[in-house]
């Protein structure tokens, strides 16, 4: 799959993101694999810290459903109303990407017309990995 056809898909699960405290609405789209794509939003809540990134809604839920190789995840972001743009994801999201995918997974960046690609081990060096030194 073409990187702007998976940020086209992350600027469609961003339709979805439930943000009423914050205002600011990402979406994200995994692609694993098997060629499946995992949509994500941010799901905010009332008491704020139970909220969820829209990284983390589709990495879980790709897991979930039994998917645990991945070659690149599309973020995009912006505040409700605005067109989506450049937005990174958070330190919590980076860890987590980092529990099932390698420092050469591609992170793409931006909206549909303006895709910057790092990769993870770019956004998240020195990853702790579990080592007791
Ligand atoms: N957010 C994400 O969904 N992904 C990120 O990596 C950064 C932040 C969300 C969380 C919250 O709902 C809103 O953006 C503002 O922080």
């Amino acid at each position: 799959m073409k990187d702007v056809e998976l940020m086209r898909i992350a600027g469609e699960a961003r339709q979805k993101a439930y943000a009423p405290y914050s205002g600011f609405c990402v979406g994200a789209a995994l692609l694993g694999e098997s060629g499946k794509v995992y949509t994500g939003c941010n799901i905010e809540n009332t008491a704020f810290s139970p909220t969820v990134c829209a990284e983390r809604t589709a990495i879980f839920k790709a897991v979930s459903e039994g998917e645990r190789s991945f070659s690149a995840i599309a973020v995009t972001g912006g505040k409700a109303g605005d067109a989506p743009s450049y937005c990174t994801p958070c330190g919590v999201c980076r860890q987590v990407l980092a529990e099932f995918c390698g420092a050469d997974f591609r992170v793409l960046l931006g909206n549909a017309t303006d895709v910057r690609v790092l990769t993870l081990g770019e956004l998240l060096p020195e990853a702790f990995g579990g080592e007791m030194k």
